[in-house]
């Protein structure tokens, strides 16, 4: 039987590309977003296809509807948006989960949580593994994200415990691709924006702290692996790119791809900015039977071409 299956936050980065994959593999999709950072143009090509349909909504508030499956992907992801208004992006989180766990508990749904590898905050062990319990600050300025994503993990675990719902939860870490939001300070938009408009690159801090970096395509698989895990598992796994690099080689290497120029240029950290964040995925290889396979180069590749057309 055809599953019928809710994204939300689909008109967004990775909801639009799960939106996709998840129509290619047959299943009809409700696309729910109330467009705060997401965009039509993600999901244009969607619309008018039978197995699609669009809603706009905001999860903050209860939603009915008849699915089988939710992906829960609504909320800003990036700092600059989810600080443009912080009350609301804990109230995306978390009255975002209970709105989509109530409705997971009323039409028996099988559930999965976006959430992120912001709950290890600046964490003191590297790598991070999902038993480890995060060095969070709940009262600074990114609190409203990671404290309402810690949140909604509590939601889920409850509603497990207490509900016997079918929930999983995926740790996602940093990832990037095509779709993503030009103007989101994101560090791999940001360098690949600047370097195309031959803008200064902006590093904050010497750009010796490390990210590891995802490919979508990467991600979106270990999330739907995750979705058809037996019922018995409820993570929370990590997902992303355990491969380190500084912030410093990222943005050389994105010079050296698009051909650009630009200056590298050093401003203060931001508060709570974490030094050094990767993924232990051991979980992942061993559950999901899955690790990353795109390599930085060709994954950026991809990424500059698609920056190159939407600001070209
Ligand atoms: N991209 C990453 O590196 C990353 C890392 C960790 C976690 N995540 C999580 O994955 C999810 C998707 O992230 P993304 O990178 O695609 O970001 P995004 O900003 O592109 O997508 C989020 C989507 O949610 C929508 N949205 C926001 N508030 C909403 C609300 N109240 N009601 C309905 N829709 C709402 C936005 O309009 C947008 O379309 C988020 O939950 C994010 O926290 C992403």
């Amino acid at each position: 039987m055809t599953k019928r299956v809710l994204v939300t936050g689909g008109a967004g980065f990775l909801g639009s590309h799960l939106c996709d994959r998840l129509i290619a593999a047959g299943n009809d999709v409700l696309c729910v977003d109330n467009y705060f950072t997401g965009s039509k143009d993600n999901i244009r090509h969607l619309l008018g296809h039978p197995k699609f349909e669009l809603m706009r909504h905001d999860v903050t508030f209860p939603l009915y509807v008849e699915v089988d499956e939710i992906y829960n992907l609504a909320c800003p992801a990036s700092p600059i948006h989810y600080q443009y208004d912080p009350v609301q992006t804990t109230k995306t989180s978390v009255h975002g989960a209970i709105n989509m766990l109530g409705l997971a508990k009323r039409t028996k749904a099988k559930i999965l949580q976006a959430s992120t590898s912001e709950v290890y905050g600046d964490p003191e062990v590297h790598p991070q593994p999902e038993s480890y319990w995060g060095k969070v600050n709940p009262i600074g300025i990114r609190s409203c994200y990671d404290e309402g994503k810690r949140c909604a993990e509590t939601l889920f675990f409850d509603y497990w415990r207490q509900h016997r719902l079918k929930i999983k939860v995926v740790r996602i870490f940093n990832t990037y691709g095509p779709r993503m939001n030009p103007h989101d300070g994101r560090v791999v938009s940001n360098f690949i924006v600047q370097a195309l408009q031959g803008q200064d690159i902006t590093i904050y801090g010497d750009g010796s702290q490390t990210r590891s970096f995802c490919y979508v395509d990467d991600l979106l698989e270990a999330m739907m692996r995750t979705m058809a895990t037996s019922d018995d598992f409820t993570g929370p796994v990590n997902i992303g790119n355990p491969v380190e690099f500084t912030i410093a080689e990222l943005a050389k290497l994105v010079l050296e791809m698009v051909g650009s120029k630009s200056k590298l240029i050093f401003n203060p950290l931001p508060q709570d900015d974490p030094k050094q964040r990767k993924p232990d995925i051991t979980l992942a290889k061993d559950v999901l039977k899955w690790e990353p396979t795109i390599k930085l180069r060709d994954g950026l590749e991809k990424t500059i071409a698609y920056f190159k057309k939407i600001t070209g």
